[in-house]
């Protein structure tokens, strides 16, 4: 069977992530990687995951082994919309969908608002997984550069004469760069995205990992009027940085018809997210179990950051240049002009490290001299030993090339 022949058109937009194909070289012992997005394994809760598990079995077993509601185990979306209300707009809980980790979110916006063609503005770099999802949907995408203080909203409003479908915004500690969408930028964002009627997709996994600084006020916030939740932001978030990524439990918070539509649509993609991790995530939750488990999450990251940081000063050479990220998993490295960063990733097999070029995450293409670099799954000692072999690896091919 000639298997390619068969595909439907949108199965030959779809793409292999770079990061998965550069997992499986990392599997090797020693090799220490970069590359990946992963929490440090040991700070997942697994004794309060395994108490409550068992409580959970004990008291309602067969609910939580019963099929759910496609909305969402109804005390996990109560809690959330109470929370989210605390310091930002009315949201009820017809505003919440509970979804299979925001990824699940990222697709089920596709494939209720793209169709092939329709144009969606993207920080430049973004969220790989995101245009990974909605090449699928046939979207264009229109790149916007970002600086230190996130995507560069002045550059939006000329964006606006082509009717752009969303505006897919990283607000916290962005993935892959690591930077934050300043107050101004966040205003100046909405001010827009209303006047011309866009709707904007607000992803914001990260919020909760924050090592230092204030917490600036949700897209979501900023949009909300009075009454009931019916702005033009659609707001992501997940319990996979704060709690576990194999739960896949996150959330969708929208304007009501939003939702029902997202129902719908999820219905066909897994009927509803595993009722039993819902109940996990949803108690942990209610405990403040979660809350004091964040504080070790977010010191453990820190730490791991300001190690990343002093190493990166001591061994990467001159010229090159990275971000200071205030929370979340990730810092971005800036080569010098004309060096490409999967050229160096060569160089880096033979030391036993890895990195993410930086290109895959700009749907403009640009950024071959950039590079992603993960600081939350490595140990300290290993973060030390794998920037310098890094740096080792940068220098000789910087050294090659000026002989060359
Ligand atoms: C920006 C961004 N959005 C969404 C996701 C998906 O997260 P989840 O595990 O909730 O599906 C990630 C995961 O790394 C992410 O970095």
């Amino acid at each position: 069977m000639d298997w390619t022949a068969q595909y439907a058109i949108r199965t030959r937009q779809m793409t292999s992530s770079a990061i998965r194909e550069l997992l499986k070289l990392c599997e090797q012992p020693d090799f220490i990687s970069f590359a990946g997005g992963l929490p440090a394994p040991e700070v997942f809760p697994v004794e309060a995951v395994a108490e409550v598990s068992a409580r959970i079995l004990r008291e309602s077993g067969a609910q939580a082994l019963q099929y759910g509601a496609t909305e969402g185990y109804r005390p996990l979306r109560a809690l959330l919309a109470e929370e989210l209300s605390a310091d930002g707009p009315a949201v009820g809980i017809d505003n919440v969908l509970i979804t299979t980790g925001s990824q699940q979110a990222i697709d089920l916006i596709g494939k209720i608002f793209i169709n092939r063609g329709d144009a969606v503005v993207v920080e430049s770099p973004t969220y790989l997984a995101a245009l990974q999802s909605w090449n699928a949907y046939g979207a264009r995408y229109l790149s916007v550069d970002a600086d230190e203080h996130g995507m560069e909203t002045d550059h939006l409003e000329a964006l606006m004469a082509e009717r752009p479908k969303l505006v897919y915004c990283l607000p916290n500690f962005q993935n892959p760069s690591g930077v934050t969408l300043s107050a101004e930028r966040r205003a100046q964002l909405i001010e827009i995205a209303r006047r011309h009627e866009v709707i904007v997709v607000e992803d914001d996994p990260y919020r909760e990992v924050r090592f230092e600084g204030e917490h600036l006020p949700r897209l979501i916030t900023l949009a909300g009027g009075d009454g009931e939740y019916n702005g033009e932001v659609i707001s992501l978030g997940t319990f996979s940085k704060i709690l576990s990524p194999g739960l896949r439990v996150g959330w969708v918070i929208a304007a009501a018809p939003v939702i029902r539509q997202l129902v719908q649509a999820k219905q066909g993609a897994d009927l509803h997210t595993a009722t039993f991790n819902q109940m996990i995530a949803y108690e942990l939750l209610r405990s403040g179990e979660l809350a004091d488990h964040r504080r070790v999450i977010v010191d453990t990251y820190r730490a791991r950051r300001d190690v990343m940081l002093a190493a990166l000063e001591e061994s990467f050479p001159p010229g090159t240049a990275w971000t200071h990220p205030e929370g979340g998993m990730f810092l971005w490295v800036t080569l010098p002009e004309g060096i490409d960063a999967a050229a160096v990733l060569d160089h880096c097999v033979s030391e036993q490290v890895a990195f993410v070029p930086g290109q895959a995450f700009h749907a403009d293409g640009s950024g071959a001299n950039t590079m992603r670099l993960n600081f939350s799954n490595a140990a300290p000692e290993q973060i030390r030993d794998g920037i310098e072999r890094l740096g080792r690896a940068i220098r000789r091919f910087l050294a090659r090339q000026r002989v060359a």
